[in-house]
C-alpha cells in the first residue's frame, strides 16, 4: 500500500505532510501487528448479487483489477424481451456509462437478427431474475460476486470469486447462446501486438453443478441429467487496428479457449470441418477448429480434449495459442490483442445451475 492510497482517503484538509507521517507510523504500526495497513478498511468478505440493471462490476483491489459483465443476447426475436437496450460505447472499458440505444427492436438489429452485440443488460424482474417485465417464459440470470473489502486477494493478479446461477429454455439454432457471464481483465497493456506478449498466464479453478449454491464438485451425469448446454472458455479478441482489437464486435479475430463443454449443443464453430490443429500446453492437449461467425468474425477455438469431462483446474501460459494461426484463418504476430475475458457461454438448461469460478488471475507480461 503507497502513499496514493492513504492520501485518498480524505485528508487533504490537513497539512500533507504531517498527515502522511502520521499515517505512514500507524501503517506501520498496524502491519507489525498483522492487521490491515489501511485503518480504515476492514478485512471482511462481502458477497453481492447482480441480477437486475445492466452493470459492469469492477471491484476495489489492491493489485490487477478485473470487471465482472454479464451479457445477455436477446433470441426471442421480436418478443418483449427486445425492448429495451443498452450498449456501452466502448465495448470491454468499465468506465463508460451504459448509453440507452433503443427502447425496442425497431431501427436496431440487435433482437431482430442473429447479431452477436455488446449488449450487456439485466432486466428488473420482481423475481430477481434477469428477464423483462414483459417476458413470462421461464429463465434468468444472477451473478454473486465475492469481495475483500480490503482489495488484498491472495496474489497481486488475482480476482474476486464469483459464480453465476442461471437458466435458460432452449434458443433457436441460430442464436442458442444467451449469455455470456464474464471477468474481464483490465489491464493497460492492451491493445498489444500478439509479437511484444512473453507470456499471457492464466491460472484457473472451477465448478459447475445443479442448484442456486455455489458446488464443490463438479459431476457430469448431473449436469447431462440437468440438460446442461454450456461451456467455460476463455475469450480474446484480436485485429490489425490496435483501436478495434478493444472491440468485442469490430474486431476481426476471436480466438477461445473452451476448457468445459457440457451438452450436445454446445459446438464450437467449424467443428463439421473438423479439427485443423492441435497443441499441448502444459500437460492439456487442445485442438483447434476454426470458422466464421454471424458478425463475420473469424472465430478459432482451441478446445481441450477433455473439455466434456471439464479442465477444472488449469495453469499455464496460454500465449502459444495465439502463435501459428496465419495459416489457419487466425491473426499475425503482428495483430494486436485488446481483449481477455473468462466465464461461460449459458446456452440452456432445464433447471437452475450455478458456475463458480473459485481461483482466477490472469496476466499478460510485455
Ligand atoms: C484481507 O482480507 C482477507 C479476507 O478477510 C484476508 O484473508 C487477508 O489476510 C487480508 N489481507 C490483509 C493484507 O489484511
Ligand atoms: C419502436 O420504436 C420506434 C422508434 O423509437 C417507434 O417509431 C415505434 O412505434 C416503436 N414500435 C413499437 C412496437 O413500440
Ligand atoms: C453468494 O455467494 C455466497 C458465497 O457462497 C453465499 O454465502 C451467498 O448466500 C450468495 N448470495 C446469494 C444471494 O445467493
Ligand atoms: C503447469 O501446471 C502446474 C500444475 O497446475 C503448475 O504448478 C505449473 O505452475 C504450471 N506451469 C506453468 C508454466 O504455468
Ligand atoms: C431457481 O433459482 C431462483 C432464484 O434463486 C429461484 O427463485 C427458483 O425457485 C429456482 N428454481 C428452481 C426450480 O430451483
Amino acid at each position: 500500500m503507497g502513499l496514493r492510497s492513504l492520501v485518498s482517503f480524505g485528508f487533504v484538509l490537513i497539512p500533507i505532510a504531517v498527515t502522511i507521517s502520521v499515517l505512514l507510523g500507524i501503517q506501520a504500526y498496524r502491519e507489525s501487528k498483522g492487521l490491515p495497513s489501511n485503518p480504515f478498511v476492514d478485512n471482511s468478505i462481502k458477497s453481492s448479487l447482480y441480477c437486475q440493471k445492466a452493470f459492469g462490476v469492477t471491484p476495489y483491489t489492491n493489485g490487477q483489477q478485473y470487471t465482472f459483465w454479464a451479457w445477455l443476447w436477446a433470441p426471442w426475436q421480436g418478443s418483449a424481451i427486445c425492448r429495451d437496450f443498452v450498449r456501452f460505447s466502448q465495448p470491454g472499458y468499465a468506465f463508460r456509462p451504459p448509453t440507452l440505444i433503443g427502447q425496442n427492436d425497431t431501427g436496431t438489429n440487435h433482437c431482430s437478427s442473429n447479431v452477436k452485440s455488446d449488449v450487456a443488460i439485466l432486466y428488473r424482474n420482481p423475481n430477481q431474475w434477469a428477464l423483462p417485465d414483459g417476458y413470462t417464459g421461464p429463465g434468468g440470470l444472477c451473478m454473486n460476486v465475492t469481495t475483500f473489502d480490503n482489495g488484498s486477494y491472495p496474489t497481486k493478479t488475482s480476482a474476486a470469486e464469483w459464480s453465476i446461477t442461471w437458466q435458460f429454455p432452449r434458443g433457436p439454432p441460430t442464436q442458442p447462446v444467451h449469455a455470456f457471464p464474464n471477468i474481464k481483465l483490465d489491464s493497460t497493456v492492451f491493445p498489444i501486438e500478439i509479437s511484444q506478449v512473453s507470456a499471457i498466464n492464466f491460472e484457473t479453478e472451477w465448478y459447475y453443478g445443479v442448484g442456486d449454491d455455489r458446488p464443490n464438485v463438479l459431476n457430469v451425469a448431473d449436469l447431462t441429467a440437468a440438460q446442461l448446454d454450456a461451456n467455460v472458455a476463455v475469450d480474446m479478441f484480436l485485429d490489425s487496428d490496435p483501436k478495434k482489437a478493444t472491440d468485442t464486435v469490430q474486431a476481426k479475430y476471436e480466438v477461445m479457449i473452451w476448457l468445459g463443454q457440457f451438452g450436445a449443443s454446445t459446438q464450437q464453430i467449424g467443428l463439421p470441418q473438423g479439427a485443423i490443429a492441435t497443441q499441448v500446453v502444459n500437460g492439456t492437449t487442445f485442438s483447434l477448429y476454426s470458422g466464421v461467425n454471424g458478425l463475420g468474425q473469424s472465430v478459432l477455438t482451441w478446445v481441450a480434449s477433455n473439455a466434456a469431462g471439464g479442465v477444472q483446474t488449469f495453469n499455464a501460459d496460454i500465449g502459444p495459442l495465439l502463435q501459428g494461426l496465419t495459416g489457419l484463418g487466425g491473426p499475425t504476430v503482428n495483430d494486436y490483442l485488446g481483449y481477455i475475458a473468462f466465464g461461460s457461454e449459458a446456452l440452456d438448461s432445464a433447471s437452475n445451475v450455478t458456475f463458480y469460478n473459485k481461483v482466477l488471475s490472469m496476466d499478460v507480461v510485455s
